[in-house]
């Protein structure tokens, strides 16, 4: 198979020619084929349970594909005697290393007894030697009141058979047995996993499909069957984006027909390659937003910088997935509690899973307190689902704040430096007024405190507090768009060349330590929409004039969002100065439902900011449509600023 990038090229000069084509159509509604007409409906994935970020354990980080099952019920039992799963660690999920081959007479996955013996047929049907059933797991799981899961491939082989040297539990027998991964038999393996089985989620990988080409050494030596990849990590024109996400979607289909009332989770594991920032959150349950998690304290930083500048792109039903916790291990063990508070806090405050990789039969006091700080839990699976938004942000310092469904504010002020540092909180920067106090409570010594105004704090190195504050709302009548982030659905956010965001921070990787040129991260975030800045970073700004809040977006972008019985939007709207005077006006529009209900004139670069009014009662969708109407494909992304927009009473 041809590696191709199907739709990107093509996709910009089309949709700036449509931009032109559809100004004069803007008022009359929408046109078939635009992917800008407003479609009255939320896009992004709601099937599967995943109103909160999930949370449980997961074998990888722990154990690698050394597991057996001791190891998993030892850790299940831990959850349980711990208190940890009445918090809301509920999944044991189990990675990769337990599948033996893939039965040769007709497909059936054979689990490895050796390491999982209550597995055996005798042990459950007694349908021949190698029928397996991993139900007496699942039901002993779902016995203590906690959920399983299991790992898979969405090619024909698995990450540890493609790209681990030494790997304990390799799968067995023929090429075809030692197929075990998804490809050609999605239907076989999810009516068997989630029916026969009895799972409650499943992980799928991708490197089946990004690691096998024909002159791999391991097909060349007979051991796998070469797959022609689709996935190519170092560039998005070699990957089959199109292919990729409908091997995904195969496996959403599956889950829905074996699980119709959507009793499943379905965690994708792509690393953030193949642009699967623009489509996992319409699929998926849970999507990766890098490469693996290591356990060291620069890692950590590239996998939180991938998902934490990512916040539109998180609701509930659709998580960004920065990869499991570290948290007691290496740089996050007991010698480096800092670190650890700060990995487990950063990871609450973006909504990213809170999935514990550590060999729970090890747990001490301090981690169990780190795990078990039920406060900051509870940042993490807050009902309205925002995820943190960066309201100051450097490559030393960032201040995170969280909108909760109470009205108060998750607050973590992170520092990413080795030196200890003086930072200044302002309440403007909780949108909350400056004139009248502020109560903290720190979330790690419980001591509360308040401010009027400003407040000093001096971090430690690697030191992040985190706080709920109470204050009083900057704006008294409503909520600022970007205080929910949760809420709004980039459904088209304008980005026609995917790249990945350079503000990453690029890590040594534990896989190739300094050898070759050192490895840039996949995901190609670079220009998606941003809650309070401009798509590249930014302050929103307009014709000389800073906005603190609002909405960066580019033009030729489309968000839903979903109006919580607010009777009014508002917003000023105009072409942000980040980008270049050229380029024609731009168009702004706000849909209710579908139906077209404010625009602005023609706008041009040095342009103020206009006032965007729309009456949105009993409006479940919003959405607002920006358009550029100048000669795109001759130039940069265009970014532009829906400024303070706001939902009123
Ligand atoms: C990939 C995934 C990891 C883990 C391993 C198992 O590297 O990203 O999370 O599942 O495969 O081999």
């Amino acid at each position: 198979m041809p590696n191709c990038a199907k739709s990107d090229p093509s996709r910009r000069r089309w949709t700036s020619a449509l931009g032109m084509l559809l100004a004069s159509t803007l008022v009359a509604g929408s046109a078939t084929a635009d992917p800008l007409a407003p479609t009255g409906r939320w896009s992004a994935n709601e099937q599967g349970q995943a109103a909160v970020p999930p949370m449980g354990w997961n074998s990888w980080n722990a154990f690698n594909s050394g597991i057996d099952e001791e190891k998993i019920l030892a850790s299940a039992q831990a959850l349980v005697d711990t208190g940890l799963s009445a918090m809301g660690y509920r999944y044991v999920n189990i990675d990769d290393g337990w599948w033996l081959k893939r039965r040769a007479s007709d497909g059936r996955m054979v689990i490895r007894t050796a390491q999982f013996p209550s597995a055996r047929a005798s042990a459950t049907s007694g349908q021949g030697a190698d029928t397996t059933s991993f139900r007496p797991l699942t039901d002993r799981l779902h016995a203590l009141g906690l959920k399983a899961g299991i790992y898979s491939d969405i090619g024909r082989n698995s990450c540890g058979q493609i790209y681990t040297a030494q790997f304990d539990n390799q799968p067995v027998g023929t090429v075809a047995e030692r197929e075990v991964g998804l490809y050609g038999h999605v239907d076989q393996d999810i009516r068997l996993f989630f029916t026969d089985w009895g799972f409650d989620l499943i992980k799928v990988d991708g490197c089946g499909v990004r690691g096998l080409p024909a002159d791999h050494p391991r097909v060349q030596s007979g051991l796998y069957r070469a797959f022609p990849p689709i996935i190519d990590m170092q560039s998005l024109g070699r990957t089959d984006v199109a292919a990729v996400r409908a091997l995904y979607t195969s496996v959403g289909a599956a889950l829905r027909r074996e699980r119709p009332r959507g009793d499943y989770l379905l965690s994708l594991c792509l690393w953030g390659s193949a642009d699967v920032r623009a489509w996992g959150k319409d699929l998926g349950n849970i999507s990766r937003t890098s490469d693996d998690i290591t356990p060291h304290w620069t890692r950590m930083l590239t996998n939180f910088d991938t998902a934490a500048k990512r916040e539109l792109y998180a609701h509930p039903g659709s998580w960004n997935d920065a990869d499991m916790l570290f948290v007691g291990t290496g740089e996050f063990d007991a010698q480096h509690m800092t670190e650890a508070k700060s990995h487990f806090a950063l990871w609450a405050m973006i909504n990213s899973p809170l999935v514990i990789g550590y060999d729970l039969r090890r747990l001490t006091p301090s981690l169990l307190a780190i795990f078990g700080n039920r406060d900051i839990i509870a940042l993490n699976q807050d009902p309205a689902g925002n995820q943190a938004v960066i309201a100051y942000d450097s490559d030393d310092v960032q201040f995170l704040v969280k909108t909760l469904a109470d009205g108060s504010k998750g607050v973590a002020l992170f520092n990413r430096d080795a030196a200890p540092v003086d930072v200044v909180l302002h309440a403007g920067q909780l949108k909350f007024r400056d004139d009248v106090p502020v109560t903290l409570v720190d979330l790690w010594s419980k001591t509360t405190t308040s401010f009027t105004g400003e407040q000093r704090f001096t971090l430690a190195p690697h030191q992040t507090l985190v706080f709920r504050a109470q204050g009083v709302r900057r704006l008294g009548e409503g909520m600022y768009v970007s205080e929910q982030p949760g809420r709004v659905n980039p459904a088209v956010d304008g980005v026609d060349t995917p790249r990945a965001d350079p503000t990453i921070h690029h890590s040594v990787t534990a896989w190739s330590g300094t050898k070759g040129p050192g490895e840039h991260v996949q995901y190609g975030g670079w220009g998606g929409a941003r809650a309070d800045r401009a798509v590249y970073g930014q302050v929103l700004r307009v014709a000389g004039k800073d906005y603190d809040t609002g909405l960066g977006v580019l033009a030729g972008s489309r968000l839903e969002v979903r109006n919580a019985g607010f009777r009014r939007f508002a917003a000023e709207v105009g072409i942000d100065d980040a980008g270049l005077a050229a380029g024609g006006p731009m168009r702004f529009a706000v849909y209710g439902d579908g139906k077209l209900l404010a625009t602005s004139p023609p706008i041009d670069f040095g342009d103020p900011a206009t006032v965007l009014e729309a009456d949105v009662s009993g409006v479940k969708i919003v959405e607002l449509v920006t358009r550029s109407s100048g000669p795109g494909d001759a130039l940069p992304p265009r970014p532009a600023v829906w400024a303070n927009a706001r939902l009123l009473r």
